[in-house]
């Protein structure tokens, strides 16, 4: 979704959540054909007291470095897991990413779900 101010809708949204008694925050920090921009993170998290969890656009590095710094909590990654079964096992060993393949993401069948490389460490 798209919004004319999302740093503002957020924050008072980060703010009114911490009424509830959530298990996690889960935010795609922008929409699906990038046409927002804006930091929304920092101020949910600055206004959010619980967990919160990233989404859109992250790689395995920023992940990372955004754990470590303490912006976010954790990452939920969409395209590079469909394209990445084995994701995990890929950013432990630091080896390459297969690269998603939009023109495959809404079709029906096994292509673009089951036919991705498999990662194979050497
Ligand atoms: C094929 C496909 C199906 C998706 N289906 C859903 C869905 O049913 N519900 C949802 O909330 N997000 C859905 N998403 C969005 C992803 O969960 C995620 O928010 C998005 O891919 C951004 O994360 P990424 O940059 O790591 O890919 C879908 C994405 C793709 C590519």
């Amino acid at each position: 979704m798209i919004d004319s101010d999302p740093a503002g809708l957020y924050t008072w949204l980060a703010a009114r959540l911490n009424d509830y008694r959530l298990a996690y925050l889960h935010v795609m920090r922008g929409d699906l054909y990038q046409k927002q921009s804006g930091d929304v993170m920092t101020p949910i998290r600055q206004h959010y007291k619980g967990v919160l969890i990233g989404n859109m656009g992250y790689t395995g590095a920023e992940a990372d470095s955004d754990i470590a710094a303490g912006k976010i909590d954790a990452v939920a990654f969409g395209t590079s897991f469909l394209a990445n079964p084995d994701l995990p096992a890929r950013f432990k060993a630091d080896a390459a990413l297969n690269r998603p393949r939009p023109a495959t993401f809404y079709t029906f069948g096994p292509e673009g779900y089951t036919d991705y490389p498999a990662f194979n460490p050497s």
